[in-house]
């Protein structure tokens, strides 16, 4: 399955995050809470986009489903949702993009787009290579969902400011991405650092 971003995480990350699977839980569901926070705050700042407000008020149903479907795995296994921690890796993006910012709702839809497509790796390395059966069946279940979001970003951000413009902002937060990637710690979280880093896609532009 290839996913568009300039690297790759190892399946290793998988084993670094099943080491603590409630903490991986809580964070996640915070995670899902955050993306229907977003795509609901860009409907408000959008209303005369018709198109992107229909389409982004089902990624706010979609994700406040996630999160009651991650909370009830997370309660099932002994866990709470606890307080909201900083999520570094979205935080990082918004800020370094924001230098070379020609438009902040582009900027918001690619780096949307961006955020799903990392989660949508990473789910499909969960749903394949954790050990536990629960965990690989779960981000099986989330990963359509999160595939279809990753488009629909894309596809607005190229609709709404033109495919050329909207496909160089694409390549440059793309290895803005893979960047703030390849410098955060493992731990566990969907979007922690991988242990072994993650590495550039053969021919990508990211390549060190
Ligand atoms: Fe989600
Ligand atoms: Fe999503």
């Amino acid at each position: 399955m290839a996913f568009p971003l300039d690297t790759v995480t190892s399946a290793e990350w998988v084993a670094e995050v099943e080491r603590d699977v409630v903490a991986l839980l809580a964070d996640h569901a915070h995670c899902e809470l955050k993306a229907a926070a977003s795509a609901h705050s860009l409907i408000a700042k959008n209303p005369e986009h018709h198109d992107l407000c229909r389409a982004l008020t089902e990624v706010v149903i979609e994700e406040m489903e996630h999160f009651r479907i991650v909370l009830a795995e997370l309660e099932s296994r002994g866990g709470t949702l606890g307080e909201q921690s900083e999520n570094t890796y979205a935080a990082r993006l918004h800020k370094g993009s924001a230098g070379t910012r020609k438009s902040l709702v582009l900027d918001r839809l690619v780096i949307a787009h961006l955020i799903e497509a990392r989660s949508l790796e990473r789910f499909h390395l969960l749903s394949h290579h954790a050990k536990d059966v629960r965990l690989r069946e779960l981000f099986a279940e989330l990963l359509p969902s999160e595939a279809a979001h990753q488009g629909m970003y894309a596809k607005f951000a190229r609709q709404l400011f033109g495919r050329e413009d909207a496909e160089q902002r694409i390549a440059e937060l793309r290895a803005l991405e893979g960047e703030v990637m390849r410098s955060l710690p493992p731990g566990p979280t969907v979007h922690s650092g991988d242990p072994l880093r993650t590495v550039a896609v053969a021919g990508s532009p990211a390549a060190p």
